[in-house]
């Protein structure tokens, strides 16, 4: 959701941030823009669509920026305002002398807005981000300081931002503030850069400074002054970020969708490292501070997510329960924000999120702290804000995540709910230990059956071929599975934009089955030896006859099959409790190919942002 870079130091601005703003892109592609100082000017340039048409405009405007000692950058997706030039940051002043990029909203804009008109300002977009630079260029008329000007017009803000603030008065300096939505710093040798998220700064230094909200810092090259919203001098952590630049690089795969599909297996080797030693060890999972006695007596779980995230919380609910017994309930994050819920001081409340970002799973999980229930966070950023706000946390480890369409990530959420599964049903005694010695082995070994799966996907790609001009898709699955269907089906969704569905395979015939014909292929997860093998294979026949073209996803060899389904993805056996790891994988690839013959933009679907950090 929008990203921000700023940078001032030594090195080619221009290539700096739009280094920053590429490292950024996953978090939108509407419109991206640039503001350089340049000797005394401030440069202005802003292109409609992805960033490769800024790096088109900057380079056949390179001769005209002569001495760029300092800029900041943005990459937009729209909320207010439609993606459109005049829309698209920077924004400035009426006088163009106080410039601002902006990630959030800002909820009283229209208030503030008119206020502003009334006192002569020049409003030219629809953007709440405008009222931020004229309200800070009102106020520096008055103080004549940048810092004093921005604190106290953020004073003034309700809603979220993270903001960069130039002025062609103010050489050198930088002024960033936040509040809900993250903002960082990274410290370097004679540079400084501050940025919305560390994928912006990775590649020259790993030192970095977190702002807190209502925090700000005036950033030069030389120093970061970092204050409270009264004007306190706030001392700081530096702290080190664990990513490596490679994380960044596609290394040879066409799209980092593709990348991060193959990188599963070690992802799950990651997550599982440290936590669980040996199959007769029982899971550690150290940053889980709740007190045995509690976690033993709990009766209540409320898992709450986003997206895939929800996903796996639905995979991770049938796990819990089927392991420990403790009552589990998921639900999307932006339904728990608005009713009334049963959370409270006995409760414990899971978030699960990638990006530790997103605005709903926060407002949720600050509800949910406010009615004192214990906050695990299930997340890929132990840096991000959900993380700060944890009482236990589970870092999924599966490295930084660049495609917008979810895949590793998953994996390793899913791991973390078997860890955390397993965790339970030991403390609880809930579980025969043979039965979990069992579980463990079979967890350690999921790793190589991917790698096979990946080692070969002739297959999954003829299928894709074969399936590609459809329209409509269903998934059908039932029991653990049916978190597998969802996720499978808003792949193919996010990708493709083909529509594609998840249902319980039994709830098929209560409606669904009405739009079945030859134009529908149906997709069914069938795990043989699982308790629901023979139902889900009852619900395929129930959409052969009605027409439908039929693909199965199972492991099973069986000529019987052959007859009845019209493509046959393989996967390598497993138990029905861990086939959500396995199964997943192929439909991740269907998705992926299907998407890259329809020539779709695979790692950057229209309309999507990686992290969505508005409710
Ligand atoms: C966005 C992304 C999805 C993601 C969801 C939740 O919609 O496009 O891929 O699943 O946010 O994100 P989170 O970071 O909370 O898991």
């Amino acid at each position: 959701m929008c990203g921000i870079v700023g940078y001032t130091g030594y090195r080619d601005v221009v290539s700096v941030l739009l280094k920053g703003l590429t490292n950024l892109e996953y978090r939108g592609y509407d419109s991206a823009g640039m503001a350089i100082r340049d000797g005394e000017d401030i440069k202005i340039f802003k292109t409609l669509g992805k960033l490769i048409n800024l790096k088109n405009e900057l380079e056949s405007h390179r001769s005209e920026i002569n001495n760029p000692v300092m800029g900041i950058g943005h990459i937009r997706w729209a909320t207010h305002g439609s993606p459109s030039l005049v829309n698209a940051h920077p924004h400035t002043c009426s006088c163009g002398k106080l410039v601002v990029v902006h990630n959030g909203i800002i909820e009283n804009y229209k208030e503030l807005r008119e206020q502003l008109i009334k006192k002569g300002c020049k409003f030219r977009s629809q953007t709440d981000t405008e009222t931020i630079a004229h309200l800070i260029a009102d106020e520096y008329s008055l103080c004549k300081n940048l810092e004093t000007a921005v604190r106290n017009s953020v004073k003034k803000l309700q809603g979220a931002y993270a903001v960069c603030v130039i002025h062609k008065d103010v050489p050198d300096v930088i002024v960033g503030a936040r509040k809900h939505a993250p903002m960082l710093i990274g410290i370097g040798e004679g540079e400084n850069f501050i940025a919305s998220d560390t994928p912006a700064i990775i590649e020259y230094t790993k030192k970095t400074v977190y702002l807190e909200d209502n925090e700000i810092a005036v950033v030069t090259k030389d120093n970061v002054k970092v204050t409270d919203i009264n004007g306190n001098i706030v001392k700081k952590k530096v702290e080190i970020l664990p990513w490596e630049p490679a994380a960044l690089s596609k290394l040879g795969y066409k799209h980092f969708m593709l990348k991060e599909i193959h990188e599963q297996p070690d992802v799950i080797r990651n997550v599982l490292n440290g936590k669980l030693y040996d199959i007769d060890e029982p899971v550690e999972l150290k940053e889980v501070n709740i007190d045995k006695n509690i976690l033993k007596n709990l009766n209540k779980i409320q898992i709450i997510a986003c997206g895939t995230s929800l996903h796996a919380a639905l995979a991770g609910k049938y796990l819990i329960e089927e392991f420990s017994g403790i009552s589990t309930e998921v639900e999307a994050s932006s339904e728990y924000i608005y009713r009334r819920t049963t959370t409270d001081s006995s409760t414990l409340v899971i978030g699960v999120s990638q990006s530790g970002e997103t605005a709903d799973t926060i407002t949720a999980i600050k509800q949910a702290k406010e009615k004192n229930a214990h906050v695990l966070i299930i997340t890929n950023r132990p840096d991000s804000n959900m993380a700060r706000l944890a009482d236990s946390l589970i870092h999924v480890n599966a490295g930084i995540e660049v495609s917008v369409a979810a895949t590793k990530s998953y994996t390793a959420q899913l791991i973390s709910f078997y860890l955390l599964a397993i965790h339970l049903a030991e403390i609880k005694g809930f579980k025969d230990s043979k039965y979990l010695k069992g579980l463990k082995h079979e967890l350690i070994q999921l790793p190589i059956k991917i790698e096979g799966i990946l080692s070969d996907t002739s297959g999954i790609q003829k299928c894709a071929r074969k399936f590609s001009s459809y329209k409509n898709f269903i998934y059908i699955a039932r029991g653990i599975n049916l978190a597998t269907a969802y996720e499978g089906a808003l792949k193919l969704k996010e990708i493709s934009y083909i529509n594609a569905t998840g249902y319980p395979a039994g709830e098929l015939k209560h409606g669904p089955i009405a739009m079945l014909d030859e134009t529908m292929p149906v997709l069914s997860i069938l795990i043989p030896g699982g308790i629901t093998y023979e139902k889900v294979l009852s619900n395929s026949e129930e959409a052969k006859a009605r027409n439908a073209k039929l693909i199965a996803l199972t492991s099973i060899d069986d000529k019987n099959l052959e007859s009845l389904f019209d493509f046959i993805l393989r996967i390598p056996p497993v138990s029905e409790i861990l086939s959500p790891v396995i199964a997943c994988v192929p439909l991740q690839l269907l998705a992926y190919y299907i998407a890259e013959f329809l020539g779709k933009d695979v790692d950057q679907p229209r309309n999507l942002a990686k992290s969505v950090t508005v409710e």
